[in-house]
C-alpha cells in the first residue's frame, strides 16, 4: 500500500468525524471542483495499475460518505434555520387570534330567536331574484311608479332578473309552496343602488315577517311587533306611522324610541328622537290572489325591519358603514 491510500484513508475519516457548522462550506471544501475528494482523486496516476481498482472503490467510497453527510447538514440547517443553530423547543407557540361573530350576524340571532318564541319558522330565498318575486306577485306591475322607490340593480335587465331588494321576495315563494296557515320570517341579504353614508349602504339585511291564516288583524300585528322590541331593546316604545307599500293595505312605518340619544336627538334619529326600523301592514288581497291563496277566507299580515338599524340601536352605533369595514378593532368589542 502506498502513502497515497493512507492519506486517502484519513481523508476518510476527517469526512465522517467533521463536526459541520456550514452546509455550504463543507461541500467546497470537499467536494467542490477545487475540494479535497477532487485533488485526491487526481493521486490515482501514483498508483501502480493493479491497485488502481481498489483505489477507485475507496474514492467513490469517501465521496458518497461526504454526500450523505452534506445532505444530512443541509437537513439540518433548512429545519434549524440559518446559520445552523438548533430551534429552541421550549420558546412558546404563536398564539392564533379567534375571530368573533359578527354584530349583524349576532343581532339577526337575537331576532330569530324572539320569533321563534311567536312560532315563526325560518325560510330563505335566493339573492338573485326574478321580477315576478321581487316585484310582480307583490303587486307591482311593470310600470308601477312605487318600483323606483327602490333602486334596483339588475344582474340581467332583458331577462328581468334582479338583486333582490327585499326578503318579500322570499316569502312569495313561501306562499307559492304552502297552504296557510303561514308563519314565517325571511332573514336575510338585500340590495339596493343607493349612496352610501352613515345611514344607508347599497348591500344590507333584513329579517321580515308573515303571517296567514284565518281572521288575522292588525291588532295581531301590532302586538307582534310590541312583544318584539320588548324583548329586543327592553322597551315596547313604539309607534306605527301610516304609510304606502302596494303589498299591504293598510300600511305602516314601525318606529322605535331612539335609544342612541336616549330621544335627546342625534344624527341617527335626525334630532326627532324615532328611528324608523322598518315597514309593515295587512297583506293585500292582490299578492294573495297572485299566489292563489282564498281571500277573504285568510288574511295576514307582513313586516320587514332593517337587521343594521336595530344593531345600531342595541349598541348605540351611529355609522352603519363600521359594519361593512371589517376593522377589528370595531368587531372585537362583540
Ligand atoms: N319589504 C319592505 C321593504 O323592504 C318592508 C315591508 C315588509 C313593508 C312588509 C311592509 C310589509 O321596504
Amino acid at each position: 500500500m502506498n502513502a497515497v491510500f493512507h492519506q486517502a484513508e484519513a481523508l476518510h475519516e476527517k469526512i465522517k468525524n467533521e463536526i459541520i457548522h456550514d452546509a455550504e462550506s463543507f461541500r467546497i471544501q470537499y467536494l467542490g471542483s477545487k475540494g479535497e475528494i477532487k485533488s485526491m482523486f487526481s493521486a490515482m496516476k501514483d498508483i501502480e495499475p493493479k491497485e488502481r481498482k481498489a483505489f477507485g472503490q475507496l474514492m467513490n467510497a469517501i465521496k458518497v460518505t461526504a454526500e450523505s453527510r452534506l445532505k444530512e447538514a443541509q437537513g439540518e440547517q433548512q429545519f434549524s434555520g440559518k446559520g445552523g443553530q438548533k430551534r429552541d423547543y421550549t420558546t412558546p407557540g404563536i398564539a392564533h387570534k379567534f375571530g368573533t361573530r359578527h354584530p349583524i350576524e349576532q343581532t339577526k340571532d337575537r331576532m330569530i330567536d324572539i320569533f321563534a318564541k311567536l312560532g315563526f319558522s325560518i325560510a330563505e330565498g335566493p339573492e338573485i331574484e326574478d321580477d315576478w318575486h321581487n316585484f310582480t306577485a307583490l303587486n307591482l306591475p311593470q310600470d308601477h311608479p312605487a318600483r323606483d322607490m327602490q333602486d334596483t340593480f339588475y344582474v340581467d335587465s332583458k331577462a328581468n332578473i334582479l338583486l333582490r331588494t327585499h326578503t318579500s321576495a322570499a316569502q312569495i315563494r313561501v306562499m307559492e309552496n304552502e297552504k296557510p296557515p303561514i308563519r314565517v320570517i325571511t332573514p336575510g341579504r338585500v340590495f339596493r343602488n343607493e349612496t352610501i353614508s352613515a345611514r344607508a349602504h347599497c348591500a344590507f339585511h333584513q329579517v321580515e315577517g308573515l303571517y296567514i291564516a284565518e281572521k288575522v288583524s292588525f291588532a295581531d300585528l301590532k302586538q307582534t311587533l310590541y312583544y318584539f322590541a320588548k324583548e329586543m331593546f327592553g322597551s315596547d316604545n313604539i309607534r306605527l306611522r301610516p304609510s304606502y307599500f302596494p303589498f299591504t293595505e293598510p300600511s305602516a312605518e314601525l318606529d322605535v324610541s331612539c335609544f342612541i340619544c336616549d330621544v335627546k336627538g342625534c344624527p341617527v334619529c335626525k334630532g326627532s328622537g324615532w328611528v324608523e326600523i322598518g315597514g309593515c301592514g295587512m297583506v293585500d288581497p292582490e299578492v294573495l290572489k297572485s299566489v292563489n291563496i282564498e281571500h277573504p277566507k285568510y288574511t295576514g299580515f307582513a313586516f320587514g325591519m332593517g337587521i343594521e338599524r336595530i344593531a345600531m340601536l342595541v349598541h348605540g352605533i351611529d355609522d352603519l358603514r363600521l359594519f361593512f369595514e371589517n376593522d377589528q378593532r370595531f368587531l372585537q368589542q362583540f
